[in-house]
Order: structure tokens, then sequence, then C-alpha cells
């Protein structure tokens, strides 16, 4: 059993809200279903796997005390999509805030992908999220409701990177509906953002991205300005803020939560970090002598 999170905003900051988050039966998902109720949210969590949902929702129910469900649906497929709205609404009368964080990823050189492997990443991730979004979005347009999506990327989703071709390219997808949705669809009090996290410990992530000899390889926690991976409690503070009314006037963001890392990845000089004082004395004098 994991334990409450301190969280920033205060105990009835999501009161009377109702959230769904897909892939909310493990990882990033699970914590944010977590802190939502925490915050007083009525959830609801869905993914493919009927199990590992049902274990989540007694496990925070426990937790928590407070109002968990679960729905099975594959983000893939619109016709799983309108049902899962409909079982929200049954369940709850309404809905207020859709979170599009199921994914699917793995490292991999690019050429050595089938168009099937390549699909199915970009399917779980920009379809899922744009099949949500329109899903969703047509209801809260019909039926007048304010409301409030938001998506995970990923600092890659704006940087591009080699070895997840189809999850960069899915994610900034993403960024470039949430963007263009924010305008179109502030009329009707429909906000979109998204958080772009660097490393967060999960399991689904660390098993496909960071296997041993990548991780021996990459050192990943020296990418990092911060010298350490982020905590889910982190993370959730920014999610529970901009899912709360707290953030009402942030529309078409995406919000970087990563210690520093991508920019450390960027800087022209930030390799030399690496140089000790007696490295820079000599520089010193080798700039200095000319
Ligand atoms: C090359 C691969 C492969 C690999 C799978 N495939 N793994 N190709 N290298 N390592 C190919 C298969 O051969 C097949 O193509 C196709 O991909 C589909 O594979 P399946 O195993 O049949 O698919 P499925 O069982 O549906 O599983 C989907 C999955 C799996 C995406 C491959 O990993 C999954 O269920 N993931 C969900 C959770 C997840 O990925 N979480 C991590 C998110 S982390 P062929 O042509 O051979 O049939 C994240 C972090 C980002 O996004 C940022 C971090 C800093
Ligand atoms: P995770 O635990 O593997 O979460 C992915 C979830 O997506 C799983 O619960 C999975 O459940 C669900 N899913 C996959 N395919 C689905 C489908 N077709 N339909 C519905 N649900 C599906 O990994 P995570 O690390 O928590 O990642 C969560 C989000 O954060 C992802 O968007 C990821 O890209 C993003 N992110 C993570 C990190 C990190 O360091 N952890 C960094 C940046 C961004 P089922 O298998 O049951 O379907």
């Amino acid at each position: 059993m994991g334990t409450v999170f301190p969280l920033m905003l205060s105990s009835e900051s999501l009161q009377n809200k109702v959230v769904v988050i897909t892939g909310g039966g493990t990882g990033l998902g699970k914590s944010m279903a977590q802190a939502c109720l925490q915050l007083g949210a009525k959830v609801l969590i869905t993914s493919r796997k009927e199990e590992v949902l049902r274990a989540t929702v007694q496990e925070l129910k426990e937790l928590t005390g407070a109002d968990i469900t679960y729905c099975v649906c594959d983000v893939r497929d619109s016709k799983q999509m309108e049902l899962l709205l409909a079982y929200t609404l049954e369940q709850f009368s309404k809905v207020d805030i859709l979170v599009n964080n199921a994914a699917g990823n793995f490292i991999s050189p690019t050429e050595r992908l089938s168009t099937k492997a390549f699909d199915i990443i970009v399917d779980i991730v920009l379809k899922g999220t744009y099949n949500g979004v329109l899903t969703f979005g047509k209801h809260w347009i019909e039926v007048g409701q304010k409301a409030t999506i938001l998506s995970i990327v990923t600092t890659y989703a704006t940087t591009g990177s080699a070895f997840v071709v189809p999850s960069a390219t899915a994610k900034a997808g993403i960024v470039a509906l949430t963007k263009s949705l924010a305008v179109e669809w502030g009329r009707y009090g429909i906000r979109l953002n998204a958080i772009a996290p660097g490393p967060f410990p999960t399991e689904g992530a660390w098993s496909r991205l960071f296997p041993e000899f990548v991780a021996s390889k990459l050192n990943p926690e020296n990418r990092i300005p911060t010298g350490r991976f982020g905590r889910h409690e982190e993370l959730m503070n920014l999610v529970t803020y901009l899912l709360s009314d707290y953030s009402e006037y942030i529309n078409g963001e995406i919000v970087t939560i990563d210690g520093g890392e991508w920019l450390q990845g960027a800087g022209e000089f930030n390799t030399l970090l690496d140089l000790s004082a007696d490295d820079w004395n000599l520089v010193e004098k080798q700039i200095r002598g000319k």
C-alpha cells in the first residue's frame, strides 16, 4: 500500500469534480488518481487490463476512503471511448476532467520497427488522446459545461529524440492538438493543457526505456542538473493545480517538470560541468595566453 502524498492544495480543492484518467491503473496515472482522491474528487480509471484496474481501485479506496471506480477501455477504439463516457455519466451523473495519460513506448532503432510497431505506439498515444478529446469535448459542448483536459506528454515532444521516434511523433501531435483546441474551444469553457515530465520512476517506463544495459550506459541521473529523478508527489502537485479551478486562466500551456534535464542536454557548453578546478586553471591559462 502506498502512502498519502503531501499536496499543497487544500483537501477540498477538487471537491465535486469527476475525473477520468486513462492508464490510471499503474505508474503516474495511479498516482494522479490518488492525488485527485486526496483533494476530494471522484475518479474513474481506465485501461486495457481489468485485474490491474480492480486492484488499484481496491488499494486507493483503502488508502483514501474516497470514491473511485474503473471501466475497461482500449483508448484506440472510439466506440469503447463512447462507452467509457456513457459509463462515467451513469456512475457519477457528470464528468469535469479528462486526463490523457495512457501510453505505449519502448526504445529501438527506428529502422528495426515494423509499421505495426510504429502504429501501436502512435495509436495508443495520439489516437487514444484524440478519441478522448473528441468524445468528451463533444459531450461538454452539447451540454454547455465547463471542463478541463490535461495530457501527459514529455520533453522530447518538442526536442525530438532518437530511438523513441513513434512516441516523439505522437506526443508532438498531442502538443499541437492541445494548443490548437485551447484556442478553438476556449469559447466553450473547455481548457486544455499538457505536462512534459522528465524521468519519474515507474515500472512501465523503466522496463521499456532504461533496461539494465541502457541505464548503465546513459547514467540518466547525471543528465539532470538537480542530480535526481522526479518524485511522484512533485508531479502530483503540478497535476492537481492544473486540474483545479485555481489554474483557470492557464490554457494551451505545455508545462515542463524535469529538474532542468532537457536544458542541460541543449546548452553548447553544458558538458563542461565535468571539468575540475585544475582543468579550469589550464583553460584560463590557455585563453589568457592568446
Ligand atoms: C521492436 C517491437 C518491440 C521492440 C514490440 N515490438 N516490442 N519492435 N523492438 N522492443 C513490435 C512487435 O514485434 C509488434 O510488431 C508490435 O511492436 C506490437 O507488439 P505487441 O507486443 O504485439 O503489442 P502489445 O502487446 O499490444 O504491447 C504494446 C506495447 C507494450 C506498446 C509494445 O510495451 C505495452 O503494452 N505498453 C504499454 C505501457 C507502456 O509502454 N508504458 C511506458 C510508457 S513510458 P510486429 O510487426 O512484429 O507484429 C513513456 C515515457 C516517456 O512513454 C518519457 C520518459 C522520459
Ligand atoms: P505506465 O505505468 O506503463 O502507464 C501507461 C498506462 O497506459 C498503463 O496503465 C497501460 O495500462 C495504459 N495503456 C496502454 N495502452 C492502452 C490502451 N490502448 N488503452 C488504454 N490504456 C492503455 O507508464 P508511466 O510511466 O506511468 O507513464 C504514464 C504517462 O506518463 C505516459 O503518457 C508517459 O508517456 C508519460 N511520461 C512518463 C514519464 C516517466 O518517466 N515515467 C516521463 C514522461 C512522460 P494497460 O496495459 O492496462 O492498458
